[in-house]
């Protein structure tokens, strides 16, 4: 047992992936409530729906982006999964920077429960920098692997036990 677990997460258990899970989620409720609120449905709710889901995404994302890049320092450089993971955060540092300021400009909306146009697009572009950074997060987990054991025979109670086995910490390490 590592210390370095604490923050990587123990080998077949990144803590990055299952935080991604939130702060994408709470983004993409920001988005739709921002949509459902220029297209008018119960416009004044989902204006304070959409600034709220940003700030607890902003939130959330301060640990998203710290383990992330924890992880993104222990790959080699120069290797074609360090240029995806350096796109992955390029993408993802857009991302985080256009809804913050989405934010910052918003909270007179969330105020006045009225959404207006620059906020709003800085949602839309946010988002779309967002997608484009899970599509290349994926790519670093499911394409280049990274992190990923493959033990497709270890019994099911040592594969989810929070205590990695020495064949889990075997693989981590090839
Ligand atoms: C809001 C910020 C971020 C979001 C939403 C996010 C999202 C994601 C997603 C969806 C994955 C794929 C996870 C899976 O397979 O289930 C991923 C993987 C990964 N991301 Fe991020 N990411 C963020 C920030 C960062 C940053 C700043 C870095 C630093 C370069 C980073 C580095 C990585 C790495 C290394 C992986 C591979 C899995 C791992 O070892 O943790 N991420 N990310």
């Amino acid at each position: 047992m590592k210390l370095s677990y604490l923050w990587h997460g123990p080998p077949g258990h990144p803590l990055h992936p299952p935080l991604t899970d939130a702060t994408i989620g709470a983004y993409t409720f920001a988005f739709v409530a921002g949509i459902l609120s220029k297209a008018g449905v119960a416009e004044q709710a989902t204006a304070k729906a959409w600034w709220l889901a940003l700030v607890v995404a902003l939130a959330s994302s301060v640990l998203t982006v710290t383990t992330g890049l924890l992880d993104w320092l222990q790959i080699s450089r120069g290797t074609p999964l360090f240029r995806t993971a350096t796109t992955h955060l390029l993408a993802m540092a857009t991302a985080s920077v256009l809804f913050l300021l989405a934010a910052i400009f918003g909270h007179r909306c969330y105020v006045s429960s009225d959404l207006s146009v620059g906020p709003f697009i800085l949602t839309i572009v946010g988002f779309a920098a967002l997608t484009l950074g899970g599509w290349l997060g994926g790519t670093i987990t499911f394409v280049h692997g990274m992190r990923v054991l493959s033990l497709v025979d270890e019994p099911a109670a040592s594969a989810s036990s929070p205590l990695p086995s020495p064949r889990e910490e075997d693989a981590e390490k090839s």
